[in-house]
């Protein structure tokens, strides 16, 4: 793993502002819901995994997950995971090992043409018939409306190599005011210092493929 294959993510060093973005956005789990109802049985990689929190709810008797983060800091190994050290460019398995394979919010974030790399990687490892899905920001909602730069994913990017996409509706929703500030303004800076709101539509979209 080369350093500058890693993208610097503020969740290792700001631990207080990360617990807040986990627990708030998504509140009611639709992704979890989501991938639950499309992954396959069996074992299942988490790509940039981050502390966890994605792969350890669907850890279950029928799924094992595989939990692969670049950055140290950001694991919490005290989650019942297999976790292992690797970026989305050069994944440290063997080929068609899993049964399904996804990301949230990890690398594939931009429709950036190297992430033709990071595609290909993750289908590499996946096996026949397995499903590959990546979760992103849809756009198009009131928490991306606040937004200086572009954080969508390219739709037409995506489409184009064959994935479907799902759009799940969903919300930022914060237990109170100072946190949803807090946040808002690390993301998007000082005009969200003075935000009333609680809560925030916020639209995801779930990119999925089937290998052939
Ligand atoms: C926005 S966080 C998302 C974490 C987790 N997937 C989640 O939903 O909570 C992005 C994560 O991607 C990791 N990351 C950075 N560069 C990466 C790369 N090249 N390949 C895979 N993951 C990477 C970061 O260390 C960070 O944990």
């Amino acid at each position: 793993m080369k350093k500058e294959e890693v993208i610097p993510f503020y969740g290792s060093e700001e631990k207080e502002l990360f617990e807040i973005e986990r627990r708030c956005m998504d509140r009611s789990g639709k992704v979890l819901e989501y991938l639950k109802k499309n992954l396959p049985y069996g074992k299942i990689l988490d790509i940039g995994a981050g502390n966890g929190f994605t792969a350890s709810h669907l850890n279950d008797d029928h799924r094992r997950l595989y939990a692969m983060e670049p950055s140290d800091g950001m694991k919490d190994l005290d989650q019942d995971l297999i976790w292992s050290k690797g970026v989305a460019q050069d994944i440290p398995f063997h080929s068609n090992y899993f049964d399904g394979v996804y990301s949230t919010w990890a690398y594939f974030l931009s429709g950036d043409p190297r992430e033709d790399i990071g595609i290909a990687e993750a289908l590499r490892v996946l096996k026949s018939g397995g499903k590959l899905i990546i979760i992103n920001n849809y756009g198009e909602d009131e928490f991306c409306s606040y937004m200086n730069d572009d954080i969508t994913a390219k739709a037409s990017y995506y489409q184009e190599k064959g994935f479907d996409l799902d759009i799940i509706k969903s919300a930022f929703e914060f237990d109170n005011i100072q946190e949803a500030q807090k946040l808002m303004t690390h993301f998007f800076g000082i005009k969200c210092k003075d935000l009333l709101n609680l809560k925030y539509e916020y639209n995801i979209s779930a990119y999925i493929l089937e290998k052939l």
